[in-house]
Parts: C-alpha cells; structure tokens; sequence
C-alpha cells in the first residue's frame, strides 16, 4: 500500500509539517519563543485543549495582531466563549437543521452536474475553478437566500473577506500586511452590508431560506432573538468557515485517490465507501489545520506551564497523525473504524457545517467517479497548493481525464 509520504512529498504540500511526512514532532506540546506562542501537536491535549473552552478561549481577538472590529464580534459563533457561545449556537442550531441541509441534496446535485456540463468532453481540467471553489459558495448562497443574479457581486465580496480572515491572522506585520487589511476590510464590509439589506427585507417579509429562519427563530431564557448584527456576522462566518473548506476537502480527496489507484478502484466498484474515504481524507489531509486560543488561567499541559493571556495554535492535523491515537497513521486507509480524527474539532465549537460539508464531499465525489472514468494528477502540469499555515489544500488542480 502506498503510504502518505510519497502523496505530500510528491507535491512538497507544506513543507514544514513534519508530521506530514512520517515524523513527529519531539514534544506534544511546545513554546515558540521568537513567536511567543503555544503549538499543540498530540492528539490527547489537542483534545483537552478543544474541550476546555473556559481555560482555553476561543475569544483570541486581543491576542492578534489586527484590532478586530467590536461590531463584527457579535454572532461571531468561533470567537465566542460559552455562555454566549452556547446561546448562539443553539439558536443558530434552531434554523441551520439537519433537515435544511438534507433539502439541499437535489440542489448540490443539480449544482455540480451544472459546473461540470460546462467542462464535459475536455481531456483536461482544472478541478478548483471548475466545481470544488464555485460549488460551496453557490450552496452557501441558495442556502442563505442570495438571489442567483448578485452570485457574482456577492463572490467578489467573499473572495475578499476570505484573503481578510488570512491577514488577520498573520503573526508578522507591516505597512504592507495592515495596508491589505484595511483594504480587504473596506470589502468585507460591503458584503455586510449586503447580507444587512437583505435581514432587514426578511424581517418585513420572511421566505423560505436561512436568512428568514435566523431572524425568526427563539431560543427559552434570556436573549430571546438573534438581533441584526447577529444574524449577518454569523452569515459571515458561514461563508468564511463553509467555504474554501469544502473546496479544499474535494481536491484533498481526489488528490488522496490519485495517490491510491487501489482505493480509487475499490470505491469507483462499490461507492458505499465513499463517507469512509471523506472521513480518511479529512484525517489524511486535514484542510483546516489548526485552531487558535487563548489560555485563561494557568495551567499545565503534557508537562509544560501555560501561562494566561499566551495564544495557543492547537495543530489538529498533527494530532491526525499521532501514532498514540491512530494505528499506521501515515497510511491512508478509509476501512478505519472508528476514525475519531479532529478534523472538524471536537468540542462546543465542533464544525455546525459538518453534515453540509459531508455531504457535498459524498455528492460531489459519486458524480465526479460517475462522469469522469479517469481522473489523474500529471506531473507535467503539478497542482498548486495554498500557502497559508492554517489550510491544506490545492489551488489548482489540473487533471488528465482520458485514459
Ligand atoms: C470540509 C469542510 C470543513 C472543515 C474541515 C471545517 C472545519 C471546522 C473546524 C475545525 C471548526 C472548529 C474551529 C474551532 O474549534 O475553533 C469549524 C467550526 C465551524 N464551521 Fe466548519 N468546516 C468545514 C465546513 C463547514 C461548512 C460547510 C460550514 C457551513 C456552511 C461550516 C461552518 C462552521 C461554523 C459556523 C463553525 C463554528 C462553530 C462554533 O464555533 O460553534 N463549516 N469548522
């Protein structure tokens, strides 16, 4: 069987994750001085850490490096620390339920088939700007309500406010980083007030979409409603959080079947192995690498003393890797079972797109295996992969699919 190593050297995909390539890292749990920052690599207090939100905050805001607007923390469900967290989330929960996830089925169908109609009979195509970055934003948007007419004024926007969330957490900062946030920043908050506009129609005369059910629905106790604010912050954070991940989950996983021709054919046969392989993938080639928190008290971990107010980068993809958890953990075998990885995180802030991302992973796969018979890397035309720390993940993805 091949193993990991030969797929993320093939490409050098994050050179310096080690834990990539077979190693470990020598402690689970690590100082950085010149950053003076925690990095967290075992499964076990990466664990601890996601479950522990009053000792580690997700409410990082005064650590970074950027001063976050006051008036984009409200809703914010990631950056939000329980009681509020648990407030919001379950009022959010209320709208964004199983079943409108379920009802989005024939739409992600119907979707990709679209995309895909329009690269059919090419023996090549690049697989990002085909189907895996429109696809979750398209979904994103028929979710939320956006008219299909402003889809590209509203990816415009989003384009912008992802490269925004990137700056934000850039460490090292210049003239030149602050320059790109606060132009990002003039974007993002175009799109606010897009998705504004559209709260305050819902409010006079709601539809059938999510944007109408967050500014309808109740939760008991204090807080009742989800004000203005609320509703398009947390908008926006579906956008951020639902949508580069799902692209990056798709290319992952093609990626991580064209490494393995034997796993290709075993699912292309019998597609019943189709969440196996997405569950593989997203412990494989984690797309969202790691999450960031703050330390509230002191506290020890895996033997080292955290002090307060020290940020912590808590590395899931390392932990996917720990040998202490995962058996072969460099072989990617989607027969695991369990296969506890934490690439959703674990925790209150466990993913709430987790159903959505999984199911556009599993439709997007069986129509891709269904239209295309071949679907190859060439090294001649090598995909791309995007530079930032916090992602894993292709930016081109060029593939031969003719035999
Ligand atoms: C493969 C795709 C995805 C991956 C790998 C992923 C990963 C994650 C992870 C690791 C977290 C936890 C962050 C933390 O603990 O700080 C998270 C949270 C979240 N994700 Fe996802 N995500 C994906 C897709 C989506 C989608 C499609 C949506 C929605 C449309 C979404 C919405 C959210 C939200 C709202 C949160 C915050 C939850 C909270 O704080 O309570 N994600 N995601």
């Amino acid at each position: 069987m091949t193993t990991v190593t030969s797929l993320v050297d093939q490409w050098n995909i994050h050179p310096h994750h080690t834990w990539l390539r077979g190693e470990r890292p020598e402690q689970p749990v690590v100082f950085n001085e010149q950053a003076q920052m925690w990095n967290v690599y075992g499964y076990d207090e990466v664990q601890e850490i996601l479950t522990n939100p009053m000792t580690f905050s997700s409410d990082t805001t005064g650590l970074l490096s950027v001063e976050v607007d006051a008036s984009l923390m409200e809703g914010n469900i990631m950056l939000t620390d329980p009681p509020g967290h648990t407030r919001l989330r379950k009022l959010v929960s209320n709208a964004f339920t199983p079943k409108v996830v379920a009802d989005l089925e024939p739409k992600i169908v119907r979707l990709a088939n679209e995309l895909l109609d329009q690269v059919q009979g090419q023996d090549r195509i690049e697989l990002v700007s085909a189907l895996a970055y429109p696809l979750p934003i398209i979904v994103i948007a028929e979710l939320l309500g956006v008219p299909a007419s402003d889809r590209d004024l509203f990816r415009g926007w989003v384009e912008a406010a992802m490269e925004n969330s990137i700056e934000m957490i850039k460490t090292e900062r210049g003239e030149e980083e602050d320059r790109a946030y606060e132009e990002q920043m003039d974007k993002t908050n175009k799109l606010l007030d897009y998705l504004r506009g559209h709260v305050a129609e819902r409010r006079k005369s709601p539809r059938e979409d999510l944007l109408s059910r967050l500014v309808q629905v109740e939760a008991g106790g204090e807080g009742k409603r989800l004000s203005d604010n609320e509703i398009v912050n947390f908008a926006y954070i579906l956008l951020v959080a639902g949508h580069i991940t799902t692209t990056m989950l798709i290319g992952n996983t093609v990626l991580c079947l064209d490494a393995h021709p034997e796993q290709d054919a075993l699912v292309r046969a019998d597609r019943s192995r189709l969440p196996g392989v997405i569950e593989e993938s997203l412990r494989f080639l984690s797309p969202f690498t790691l999450a960031l928190r703050g330390a509230t008290e002191e506290v020890e971990i895996a033997g080292q003393r955290i002090s307060p107010g020290k940020m912590i980068m808590v590395w899931m993809s390392a932990a996917n890797r720990d040998p202490r958890r995962f058996e072969r953990p460099d072989v990617f075998d989607p027969t695991r079972a369990p296969n506890p990885h934490l690439g959703f995180g674990r925790g209150v802030h466990f993913c709430l797109g987790a159903p959505l991302a999984r199911l556009e992973g599993r439709l997007v796969m069986d129509i891709l295996l269904d239209r295309f018979p071949v679907l190859r890397t060439d090294p001649a035309t090598p995909p791309s992969f995007l530079a930032a720390d916090h992602m894993t993940g292709a930016k081109h993805l060029p593939l031969i699919t003719t035999a």
